[in-house]
């Protein structure tokens, strides 16, 4: 049977994990994980994926303080004590939530760290935010309270890669050794000391898991780019499982994971293999730059647009934030994911230029 071999939480939103022996599981995950979040001047969460030495923020506990330690900065000390009263409205994806402003000097500080100005906000008890379509409240994690990693799985994308990764690389929140690779694709319930979990959904990755949590230095393509060769299904990348608990407990490393329920695992291919047609040029119409470029039906019309030196903002490369939003004036692309944009949007004509590939001459206002 497997165990539960490391337990990790993340104070703030994409700082460095911290290693825990147990951890009380509540409604909205692991106690203490991702209950503050960085935002810019205009409410949007800022994260590892835009900003990758946030990962480099060391955060310790002491009583009911905040300890942080970042590369070539001061110590900084939070202190829930000094918290404002004022409330901001913070957007995380395409979630809105009324978050508490901590404290001007905290913003200071990774103000100065990120080099932009932002600010930081905590997840306060009349903070709400729930899971997409569900009522299960969360906090500031992605989508889902907790992450399960299997490291019989990294072993499997190890054996692909010339430099390996480890199970940090995917944030999780558990690492269980599965005996099998992917096995946790299949579980749908399962239980760990006190507590039982839904598996909920595969987690979908972007190209935040090519950032070393050890350096804080993002890989140009790995492991993402070997991921999309082999964990690709319908537009999404997935590594991992997403998890909802279905009571609150405690959980403890060397703890058993108890399958309770199975169902049919998804069948993952490769993201090339959603391309039929084989190599042919396409006229990219840049309407925003008034430029006109020879691009191809096999790039992501992100990729295409870099190449091109058109600067489209972006911030997770996987479909997730929306940043990437071009509207698409004629032609035809193959959309892998448009989750990030709402009905409206799509019907406008708005489509994700991370996630998706031109097929013809096409013409994109941004
Ligand atoms: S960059 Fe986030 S959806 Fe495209």
């Amino acid at each position: 049977m497997p165990t539960l071999t490391d337990i990790y939480i993340y104070p703030i939103k994409s700082v460095k994990a911290i290693s825990q022996p147990a951890a009380l599981v509540e409604e909205k995950g692991l106690s203490f994980d991702r209950r503050y979040m960085l935002i810019d001047l205009d409410g949007n969460f800022i994260t590892g994926r835009s900003h990758p030495q946030l990962t480099q923020v060391d955060v310790q506990f002491s009583q009911k303080k905040l300890q942080l330690s970042a590369p070539n900065m001061a110590q900084l000390v939070i202190d829930p004590a000094q918290f404002s009263t004022t409330s901001l409205t913070s957007q995380i994806w395409i979630d809105k939530v009324n978050a508490l402003h901590c404290h001007q000097d905290y913003d200071n500080w990774f103000s100065e760290y990120l080099q932009q100005p932002c600010q930081l906000v905590f997840f306060a008890p009349n903070s709400q935010r729930c899971v997409k379509g569900r009522n299960t409240p969360i906090a500031f994690a992605d989508g889902y309270p907790l992450l399960l990693i299997n490291q019989a799985s990294v072993d499997l994308l190890n054996s692909k890669l010339d430099n390996p990764v480890s199970a940090l690389h995917f944030r999780p929140n558990i690492v269980i050794n599965g005996e099998l690779p992917f096995v946790e694709d299949s579980w749908s319930r399962i239980k760990i000391g006190d507590v039982e979990f839904e598996v909920s959904k595969p987690c979908s990755r972007c190209s935040f898991t090519n950032v070393d949590p050890k350096t804080g230095i993002a890989h140009a393509n790995q492991p993402f780019s070997t991921l999309a060769t082999f964990r690709y299904h319908q537009g999404d990348v997935d590594f991992g499982q997403n998890l909802i608990p279905l009571n609150n407990g405690m959980i403890r490393t060397g703890d058993q994971v108890q399958v309770l329920a199975t169902h049919d695992a998804i069948l993952y291919g490769s993201q090339g293999d959603v391309l039929q047609d084989n190599k042919k040029s396409v006229q990219i119409h840049y309407q925003g730059s008034e430029i006109t470029v020879t691009g191809d039906n096999q790039q992501l019309l992100l990729d295409q647009a870099e190449q091109a030196g058109i600067a489209i903002p972006y911030s997770c490369r996987g479909g997730k934030c929306g940043r990437c939003k071009v509207k698409l004036i004629a032609g035809e692309v193959e959309t892998l994911t448009n989750e990030a944009l709402t009905d409206d949007e799509i019907n406008e004509g708005y489509i994700l230029a991370c996630s998706c590939i031109p097929l013809s001459d096409i013409t994109v206002n941004h």
